[in-house]
């Protein structure tokens, strides 16, 4: 069984003072929770901040991006080792906001899930096709290049730490959610191109959380989903009421397919 993994996005939002508060609200609300791995990731300037708010409670810490070298010549870049010297668990790679701002590819976001795997960090790897992709039918195709790439030369050891995050473009900050079977199909097959580049017992483990307008009211159908592992929540995790909820969801058995 996949345990499953909440997490929360909380892209370039709040200052170090809002961050400690709304981590603090967090770390009271769900202070027992035990059966869900709980991941924020808050901007660079507040992990630290937010990592030591965080001891003791259930929540991990991740960064939202990092550059694929230890050190260097890099103005601007933060390495996977200062994410693990400031208490990071791992980092997000791969966001479509990346891909699409600042124009990273598959190639260079392999890279950073080395670099991440190398510093003995996880990656939260994120795919997921725009709008036009979906509807000219090419949505599998783009999904099996990103995962394919993004993914290349690691082997199944190392894919035990990597957690891929499905966010269809379409469905991230719009509020137009997948629905829940189109969100179970994407998954499903994701879990099959796993197979497919490493093997069963890595499509098996790997979890795989769902992305894109993620609320109270959405998450427990999307829960449902036999291959739906977890979620990676935006603009409702900068509110604590409604990530407390979202990591809360309601457990139901999975559907049958
Ligand atoms: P929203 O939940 O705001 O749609 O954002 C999803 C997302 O991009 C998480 O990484």
């Amino acid at each position: 069984m996949r345990k499953p993994i909440i997490a929360g996005n909380w892209k370039l939002h709040k200052t170090v003072e809002e961050s400690r508060q709304l981590i603090k609200a967090l770390a009271e609300g769900l202070k027992d929770v035990t059966d869900v791995e709980i991941v924020v990731a808050p901007v660079f300037t507040s992990l630290e901040s937010v990592v030591a708010a965080a001891k003791g409670s259930p929540i991990a810490i991740a960064a939202q991006n990092c550059y694929p070298a230890p050190s260097g010549a890099f103005t601007g870049e933060v390495s996977p080792a200062l994410l693990k010297d400031v208490g990071c668990i791992g980092a997000i790679v791969g966001h479509s906001e990346r891909r699409q701002l600042f124009g990273e590819s598959n190639a260079f976001i392999n890279n950073k899930v080395q670099a991440l795997l190398a510093a003995d960090l996880r990656a939260i790897f994120c795919i997921g096709e725009t709008l036009d992709e979906r509807e000219s039918g090419r949505m599998y195709d783009i999904l099996t290049m990103q995962v394919k790439e993004g993914l290349a030369g690691l082997t199944p050891e190392q894919m035990a730490k990597v957690v891929v995050a499905y966010e269809p473009v379409w469905a991230i900050g719009t509020g137009k959610t997948a629905s829940n079977e189109e969100a179970e199909e994407a998954h499903a097959f994701i879990r099959g191109l796993l197979q497919g580049n490493f093997n069963e017992k890595v499509a098996e483990n790997t979890p795989i959380l769902y992305g894109g307008s993620v609320k109270p009211g959405n998450v427990d159908g999307l829960m449902a989903q036999e291959d739906i592992d977890g979620v990676l929540v935006g603009g409702a995790s900068l509110v604590a009421e409604d990530f407390i909820r979202i990591v809360r969801f309601e457990r139901t058995e999975p559907a049958q397919h």
